[in-house]
This record gives structure tokens, C-alpha cells and sequence, in this order.
């Protein structure tokens, strides 16, 4: 399965715009952002979790990231609820449930092999600190090897420069409207812009945003070998 494959191009999804596919486990779904894979993939979700669902138990071959958008997720490891985000580094292993239900933004397959460092942060109390350009504030959340994740706040009103995405940029809006020259993006807006794209944005309404930097350089983007031993990993 291919969806939104070619890291080459620019894309811009409108979230809700998306059908809930079912996963092989009951009361879960997933918003397929993009795919390459089938039920192991190197993927990008929104997936949803119904009210007293799990998930089998799996191995995060190539690592698992995601950031809770509602309610609470759960594992034997802990409680996660909306906010927290999080990264089971290559290796690592879980089985997922929820008692209330909840809804993720999750990246499969998509470490460093390298990247062995647990992550686990409750972004709506972490601090944010001044960013680049008065208005901004940035509450970073990890960086391994030129991969650059934060959540970044934009007072109403702030503009910033034009810049290049050396590697690659990714942006779930979380609040608000974030903009640039070629249009406008409400909460709920998924938008992936290539290896040495450019753009000027802005936010005149204020914004919370993801941001994901570096990861879609040329060399990262390369087809995915599966292994036997990855049979094993399903998708949460
Ligand atoms: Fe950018
Ligand atoms: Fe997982």
C-alpha cells in the first residue's frame, strides 16, 4: 500500500476530509496520513481508540512516535493523556489499551536506528521558551541527528521568515490558523513539504503547531526492507 508515498512532493490534507479505516483489532481506526507498507509500514496516522479498546501486543522494529490529541492512552508502562508525547525507540515493545478511548497523531518506522533514547513529555505543562522571532515560543521535544521535533506557539500576528527546509518539514496544526504564501491551515491541517522546499509563514489568527524537521532528507526516504522478525509489528 502506497499513500502519499512520493516524500518528494508537497502535501496538504485536510484531516477530517479523511475516512476511518479499521484496523485488524475492534474498535480501532486510523486516518491514513501517509504509507508506505501494509499492517507493517512505515506510516503516519491519526488512529482511534474506542472506549475499553487495545491493541496487541508489538515491537517497534523501527521506533514508534506519536503525540496524544484526546483522551488517554495506556500501556503497562503508564498512562499517557492528552498532550503527552511520546517515542518507544527501536526495540522497544507494548501492548496498548485505553479505558476512556483517546485519539493519536503516530509515526511508525521512522527512527534512526540509532535513536535509542525514550522519550515521554506532558507538553501542556512543559515550559515553551522565546523562539526566533518575537510572538513565537518553541517547546522542543527531541533532536537526534539533524531530526528536529517541537511544538511551536504563534502569537496572532507572527511572521517569519523565509526559510528552507533542509530535510524536509512536517506540520500538524493543532490550534488556531497557521499560514504562508500559499494558503491558509486550520487545526486539523497535516501538511509535509519536501527536502529544500521553501516558504514565508505566518499566523494571523495565532497557532499551536507540530513540527517535525529533517527527516525527509533524499537519503531517508529510501524504499523500506522488511525483515522476518518484523512480521510480528502491527500497527497502534
Ligand atoms: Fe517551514
Ligand atoms: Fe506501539
Amino acid at each position: 500500500m502506497e499513500i502519499r508515498s512520493r516524500f518528494q512532493e508537497r502535501v496538504v490534507v485536510h484531516i477530517p476530509d479523511l475516512p476511518w479505516v479499521p484496523s485488524p483489532l475492534p474498535g480501532v481506526d486510523r486516518r491514513m496520513l501517509d504509507r508506505v507498507g501494509g499492517e507493517v509500514a512505515r506510516a503516519t496516522s491519526i488512529v482511534r481508540y474506542g472506549p475499553g479498546s487495545s491493541f496487541s501486543e508489538h515491537t517497534h522494529e523501527l521506533g514508534e512516535e506519536f503525540l496524544v490529541l484526546d483522551g488517554v492512552f495506556s500501556d503497562e508502562h503508564g498512562d499517557y493523556p492528552a498532550g503527552t508525547y511520546v517515542r518507544n525507540p527501536p526495540g522497544s515493545s507494548h501492548a496498548p489499551y485505553t479505558e476512556e478511548g483517546c485519539t493519536i497523531f503516530v509515526k511508525l518506522r521512522q527512527f534512526d536506528v540509532e535513536d535509542q533514547t525514550p522519550v515521554r513529555i506532558d507538553t501542556r505543562s512543559a515550559p515553551f521558551v522565546p523562539g526566533a522571532v518575537p510572538g513565537l515560543s518553541v517547546r522542543p521535544l527531541h533532536e537526534f541527528r539533524g531530526e528536529n521535533v517541537a511544538l511551536v506557539r504563534w502569537q496572532a500576528g507572527t511572521e517569519f521568515h523565509e526559510h528552507m527546509h533542509m530535510g524536509g518539514e512536517e506540520i500538524l496544526v493543532l490550534e488556531g490558523v497557521f499560514s504562508d504564501e500559499r494558503g491558509d491551515y486550520p487545526a486539523n491541517t497535516w501538511m509535509r513539504s519536501p527536502h529544500a522546499s521553501r516558504h514565508k509563514p505566518f499566523s494571523k489568527a495565532g497557532c499551536l503547531i507540530y513540527v517535525k524537521v529533517g527527516h525527509l532528507a533524499p537519503e531517508r526516504f529510501s524504499p523500506f526492507a522488511f525483515s522476518e522478525a518484523d512480521e510480528r509489528e502491527t500497527v497502534s
